[in-house]
C-alpha cells in the first residue's frame, strides 16, 4: 500500500549552530570530532556581518555561523543562548511545495520559499519558527551542485584531520518547557505531518531526585526522528530543568550521531580529548545478564564507557558526550544500531544517575 506524503522528507540536510567565535568552533569540530571543514562565507566572500564555516563528516553537515557585528540577530541569539542550535534543516524535493503545505497546517512563516542561484545551480528553501527560538528549514538541492550553497567558496580540504568514523545523524532531541511536550509533539503530527514512534513516561526514566518525559515523532521514512522531552516531578532539579535554564528557553539538546564501529570511534574521540558521561562500573556487571549475546566484546565496552541496550528488534550502543560548551546545554551521542530503533531506555536509570552526579557538580542540583 503506497499512501501520498503531502510533504516528503528525504532525510536531514544540515544542521546551523549560531556560535560566538565560528573560527575557533571549526578548530574544534575538525581536530576533535573529526569534521571537515569544506566550505566557507564571510569577509573574503563580501558578506559583512557574519561569518559560517559549512563542517561535513559522512553524510552529517554542520554550519557553524557567528555575526561579525554587534547589532545582529546571531549576536542577541548568542548572547541569551549561549551557542547552541539555531537551524534544523531538512531535505525536501520540492520546498516551495513544503512551504505551501506547512503553511496551510498553521506553521508561523519565517522566511518564505526562496531560490537563490550561482554558477553551480539554484538552491530553495524556506523556513519556519519551532520551539524557542530554533527553526525548521526546508532545503531543496537537486538542482544545485555547489560545495553547500550559493555565496560560499570551497575550501581546500586535502589537510583535513582524520575523520572519526561518524556517519549519519541519526536522532535531534529538543527540551522544551514543563507541560509543553504534548503541544510540540501535536506539531510534529499536524504540521510536518510525523508520527509518534515512542513515549516514555517519568515512570521509566525517573530516579529518586529527577525526572523526565519524552515523546518521539519520526517522518514517514522513519529516516527523521525528533523525541521531546520536559521536565517531570521530581525531588529536586532536573536535567532538563538545568537545561531551560542555562539555554534561556526550549532547545536542542542533543543530536545523535551514528558510527559503523563504536569501539574505534569513542576510541578517536577520547584520544581527541572529548569528555564522556561515566556510568558506574557495576553497570558492566549486570550487562551480559540484562542483554545476552552482542557482537562486541564487552570488557572493551566498559573501557570506553559505552552503553548497550536491547529490544525486541535488536540491540544498540550508545554514549553521550558532556556538554560542548560551558552552559550544560547542548551534547552528542554517539549510536551504533544492531537492529534496534529503540533510544536506549533501558540505560535511562543509569545515566541519569551519572547526570546528577555532574548536575551537583555544577552546584545545579
Ligand atoms: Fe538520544
Amino acid at each position: 500500500m503506497s499512501v501520498h506524503d503531502p510533504l516528503p522528507i528525504r532525510g536531514y540536510d544540515h544542521v546551523e549552530f549560531y556560535v560566538g567565535n565560528a573560527r575557533q568552533a571549526a578548530h574544534f569540530y575538525e581536530k576533535a570530532f573529526g569534521f571537515t571543514p569544506v566550505a566557507r562565507l564571510g569577509l573574503e566572500t563580501g558578506v559583512r556581518d557574519r561569518a559560517s564555516y559549512v563542517m561535513q563528516q559522512g553524510q552529517i553537515r554542520f554550519v557553524l555561523t557567528s555575526a561579525l557585528v554587534p547589532d545582529h540577530e546571531i549576536a542577541r541569539h548568542c548572547a541569551l543562548h549561549g551557542d547552541g542550535v539555531k537551524v534544523i534543516a531538512l531535505e525536501v524535493g520540492d520546498a516551495r511545495a513544503a512551504m505551501d503545505v506547512v503553511r496551510g497546517r498553521g506553521a508561523t512563516i519565517l522566511q518564505p520559499a526562496q531560490t537563490v542561484a550561482d554558477e553551480h545551480g539554484e538552491l530553495t528553501t524556506g523556513v519556519i519558527a519551532y520551539a524557542g527560538d530554533t527553526v525548521f528549514k526546508f532545503v531543496q538541492r537537486s538542482e544545485y551542485r555547489g560545495v553547500f550553497a550559493p555565496g560560499y567558496a570551497a575550501l581546500d580540504v586535502s589537510a583535513a584531520a582524520p575523520s572519526a568514523g561518524l556517519v549519519a545523524i541519526d536522532h535531534i532531541v529538543t527540551n522544551v518547557p514543563l507541560r509543553q511536550m504534548e503541544f510540540w509533539a501535536g506539531w510534529y503530527r499536524d504540521v510536518l505531518g510525523f508520527t509518534q514512534l515512542a513515549h516514555f513516561t517519568d515512570a521509566d526514566i525517573s530516579t529518586k531526585y529527577s525526572a523526565l518525559m519524552s515523546k518521539v515523532m519520526e517522518n514517514g521514512t522513519g529516516k527523521c526522528k525528533f523525541p521531546i522531552n520536559e521536565p517531570a516531578e521530581g525531588l529536586r532539579k532536573s536535567q532538563i530543568d538545568e537545561y531551560l535554564e542555562s539555554y534561556c528557553g526550549a532547545g536542542v539538546q542533543h543530536v545523535a550521531m551514528t558510527t559503523g564501529d563504536i569501539c574505534a570511534t569513542v576510541r578517536r574521540l577520547r584520544e581527541r580529548n572529548i569528555d564522556f558521561l561515566r556510568v558506574p562500573d557495576t553497570y558492566y556487571e549486570a550487562l551480559r545478564d540484562r542483554v545476552g549475546a552482542i557482537d562486541e566484546d564487552i570488557d572493551e565496552l566498559a573501557e570506553l564507557g559505552i552503553l548497550v541496550d536491547r529490544d525486541d528488534d535488536g540491540y544498540l550502543l550508545q554514549i553521550f558526550s558532556q556538554p560542548v560548551q560551558d552552559r550544560p546545554t547542548l551534547f552528542y551521542e554517539v549510536i551504533e544500531r544492531h537492529g534496534s530503533r529503540g533510544f536506549g531506555v533501558g540505560n535511562f536509570k543509569a545515566l541519569f544517575v551519572s547526570l546528577e552526579r555532574e548536575q551537583a557538580r555544577r552546584g545545579n542540583l
